[in-house]
């Protein structure tokens, strides 16, 4: 991984490997424009699409390819039966809320369908069916709940069966949530992206925006010293570049694993499938924590692909990926008896709130006319739509429903949201004993060629890669953020922040936020 910002990951993605790159000229002069929006994963580019659509003058600008960050690496389910539960959301935002996020989701799968079909876009998308079920040995009370919570939501054609299709070895009951969907994210944002340019929007790749000033005119800057002003900026880079605290506190990076398996193309007819484990406080009692599924499948060529992802674990805290990608295969090939050869291996991040539901609206830092959204709570591609028909509504001055639901700045005093905020900013002060411990091994001589380690250095600790010709590349290991200590992740090759989820390619490059610099080299 040479190229800067290419993706965020050493290993490629079905999607990146399966759609052409979207890229154009860097930002080479100072611009103006309506609105300014940083980020081209699928929240930027539909803000910026529903924006151009509105006539704004619209300029968008990323430091990698459209879609070469998270949204290269998601799995895709574009669903209103939400990860976190209806029951969970009750209990922490209450009922009036749980309706409005049941109503959000389904609005954003309706406008994506609508756009796909209004601008022709080829990207798979199909409308399928999403079964959520009870991991074998747990009980009905979760599936019971959340079919109640989502009557009450306002998803009145849910229905209960005695067990999910397809899956087998599982004797508990599933949910089945009707018109969810599914698309290949690279082409559909390919898609946009030529929207936004038949509308006079411009996207600008390979430019990194490391200030961004809120006012009556607010003022961006590039790493090259050029200027963007717009009347309106959307920070839309997964996680906010311009917040450092803030937003920060609300919300924890988790990395999720993901494998994918042939099958032939239409054995296993496409549906998504979500397990209750580990987000089930019930499963959690009986069976102790376990990591949860999510299934889909894709067409690929003449066949089709399983797609299995879960395994998750704060992002830096765990580095047995390898155990964690293989409990991935045994449980595809203990539930289907269609599994085929292994295809692809890759690791992404999601950003957990801590009340379930994303960040999207006016900066809560107050800069005047900037918004952020951030936040997916792996539901990352509906998320992102409803921050478009969010933002794109704020922006031109239009009413909009959902606004208080999900405000950046929202307070939720629920005790269980509390103790969530409690628990995972005690995580992040627990992250500072790196500054104490040694290193992952005391010279370079012992890190092997395509691999990374920590190493002590008097009072400091450095970063150091050797590349695959034997050429050591040393940092400064102290994240430019909020100056936690990087780690390897020998899976992806990059450097990865335990605090608030910031992320480095292996020769210190800045790709995932919220830092929003390199690693300092060390020479
Ligand atoms: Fe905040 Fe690294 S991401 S300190």
């Amino acid at each position: 991984m040479e190229l800067i910002g290419e993706r965020a990951g050493n290993n490629i993605s079905f999607w990146e490997r399966s759609a052409q790159n979207f890229c154009s000229a860097p930002v080479k002069e100072n611009l103006r424009a309506d609105v300014c929006v940083v980020g081209a994963g699928i929240a930027g580019m539909t803000t910026g699409y529903l924006l151009a659509c509105a006539g704004r003058d619209v300029v968008i600008v990323d430091d990698g390819p459209v879609g070469g960050g998270m949204t290269g690496r998601t799995t895709a389910h574009l669903v209103n039966a939400l990860d976190d539960r209806f029951y969970e959301i009750e209990k922490m935002l209450g009922k009036d809320t749980a309706r409005l996020a049941a109503q959000s989701h389904t609005q954003a799968i309706d406008r994506i369908d609508e756009i796909v079909r209004e601008e022709n876009i080829q990207c798979d998308f199909e409308r399928v069916d999403g079964y959520l079920f009870a991991p074998p040995g747990a009980s009905a009370k979760t599936i019971e709940e959340e079919y109640d919570a989502a009557l009450r939501a306002g998803l009145r054609e849910v229905q209960k069966l005695p067990g999910p299709p397809i899956i087998q070895h599982v004797d508990g009951p599933a949910l089945r949530f009707p018109r969810q969907a599914q698309f290949h994210p690279l082409k559909y944002l390919n898609g946009l992206a030529s929207a936004v340019a038949r509308r006079d929007g411009r996207i600008f790749t390979g430019s990194r925006i490391v200030s961004i000033k809120g006012g009556e005119s607010v003022r961006l800057e590039t790493r090259e010293g050029y200027n963007i002003t717009a009347r309106a900026a959307v920070v839309a880079t997964n996680s906010p570049i311009n917040d450092r605290y803030v937003i920060h506190t609300k919300q924890a990076p988790y990395a999720s694993y993901v494998v994918t398996f042939r099958v032939g193309r239409d054995v296993i007819p496409h549906a998504l499938f979500w397990d209750t484990a580990q987000t089930a406080e019930e499963e959690k009692k009986l069976l102790g924590p376990i990591p949860y599924h999510y299934v889909r499948l894709a067409p690929d060529g003449e066949d089709d692909l399983l797609i299995v992802g879960g395994e998750d674990h704060k992002t830096a805290q765990a580095f047995d990926f390898e155990k964690r990608f293989t409990h991935l295969e045994e449980w595809a090939r203990r539930h289907s008896s269609a599994v085929g050869q292994l295809v692809d291996r890759l690791c992404g991040q999601v950003m957990e709130p801590v009340d379930a539901l994303a960040y999207i609206g006016a900066d809560p830092t107050g800069d005047e006319n900037v918004y952020v959204v951030t936040g997916d709570s792996g539901n990352g591609m509906t998320h992102g739509t409803i921050a478009g028909i969010l933002l794109a509504d704020l922006i031109t001055g239009r009413e909009n429903t959902w606004m208080r639901i999900y405000d950046p700045k929202r307070k939720t005093l629920k005790p269980i949201v509390i103790a969530d905020y409690a628990k995972e900013n005690a995580n992040v002060v627990a992250q500072l004993r790196d500054y104490l411990t040694s290193g992952d091994v005391s010279q370079a001589n012992e890190i092997k060629a395509g691999e990374g380690a920590l190493i002590r250095d008097g009072a400091s600790k450095l970063a150091v890669y050797r590349d695959e010709s034997g050429t050591l590349h040393r940092f400064s290991a102290v994240c430019p953020h909020l100056k936690c200590i990087v780690r390897w992740n020998a899976t992806e090759k990059t450097w990865d922040c335990p605090c608030h989820g910031s992320r480095f390619d292996c020769l210190g490059h800045m790709v995932n936020g919220p830092a929003s610099a390199d690693l300092e080299p060390i020479f």
